[in-house]
């Protein structure tokens, strides 16, 4: 993984050419189904009001948008940000009949948009793959409207020593089910490592606020295995 630490923005476009076909399976596989539950807990802690505007950043096969949109009857629209155009097309296969959602390639580090424009910024498992997060968060406060809400679910720090004993057990076996259904197991050693290498929960609540958000909390899900980070724009 020294190419991950040399050069990040190379490896994480290779990492996601790799899996783009089989990123939802491998997900559920990877998961046993529980991320799903970690996005409706995610938009659950969002509730977006009904003709509100959503930016939903490194958007992959488009998930959060989806939720977004069943949890406001599609009375709302969302921009999918995503720096590979291949799982932005999965994403429009998944979304392609609404007319409620448009599609961006684009990076987090520098947004195609005015100021002041969206409601909600989100980034779901995302923002541990870019290469300075530091400017993606400064992007998130520029593009959200005074009273807006950034929220971001990643994986982050497990606090029970023995949990975390079993989670790095598990988190082995990981490139190996990589191989298995995708016939490579390197993008999976990415995960695993860019996972061990990223911020504790109040490193990344500090960074956050160092970007002027205020009004920041944090809550940790299956035992901080994942944590949703929230954040006002006030
Ligand atoms: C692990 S996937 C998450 C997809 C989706 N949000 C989810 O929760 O399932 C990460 C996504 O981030 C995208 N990505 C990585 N770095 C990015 C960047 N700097 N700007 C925009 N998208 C990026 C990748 O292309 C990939 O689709």
């Amino acid at each position: 993984m020294q190419t991950y630490r040399t050069n990040k923005n190379k490896v994480v476009s290779k990492v996601f050419d790799d899996v783009f076909e089989k990123y939802d399976i491998m997900n559920d596989l990877m998961s046993l189904g529980i991320h799903r539950l970690w996005k409706k807990t995610f938009i659950n802690w969002l509730n977006p009001q009904k003709n509100s505007k959503l930016i939903d950043v490194a958007s992959g096969t488009g998930d959060i948008a989806k939720l977004f949109l069943d949890k406001v009857d599609y009375k709302s629209s969302v921009c999918c940000v995503d720096e590979n155009k291949d799982m932005l097309e999965i994403s429009k296969k998944k979304l392609g009949k609404t007319t409620n959602v448009k599609w961006y390639c684009n990076n987090a580090e520098n947004l195609p948009f005015k100021n002041n424009e969206f409601d909600y910024y989100t980034i779901s498992f995302g923002i541990r793959n870019i290469n300075n997060v530091n400017n993606a968060l400064g992007e998130a406060f520029r593009v959200l409207k005074p009273g807006g809400r950034l929220l971001c679910l990643e994986f982050s720090k497990v606090k029970n020593e023995i949990l975390n004993q079993f989670y790095k057990i598990y988190s082995k076996t990981i490139p190996k089910i990589g191989k298995l259904v995708v016939g490579k197991s390197e993008p999976y050693e990415y995960l695993i490592d860019s996972i061990e290498e990223f911020y504790s929960q109040k490193e990344l609540l500090e960074l956050i606020k160092k970007n002027n958000f205020t009004n920041l909390s944090y809550r940790n899900l299956s035992g901080g295995i994942v944590a949703i980070h929230s954040a006002w724009k006030i």
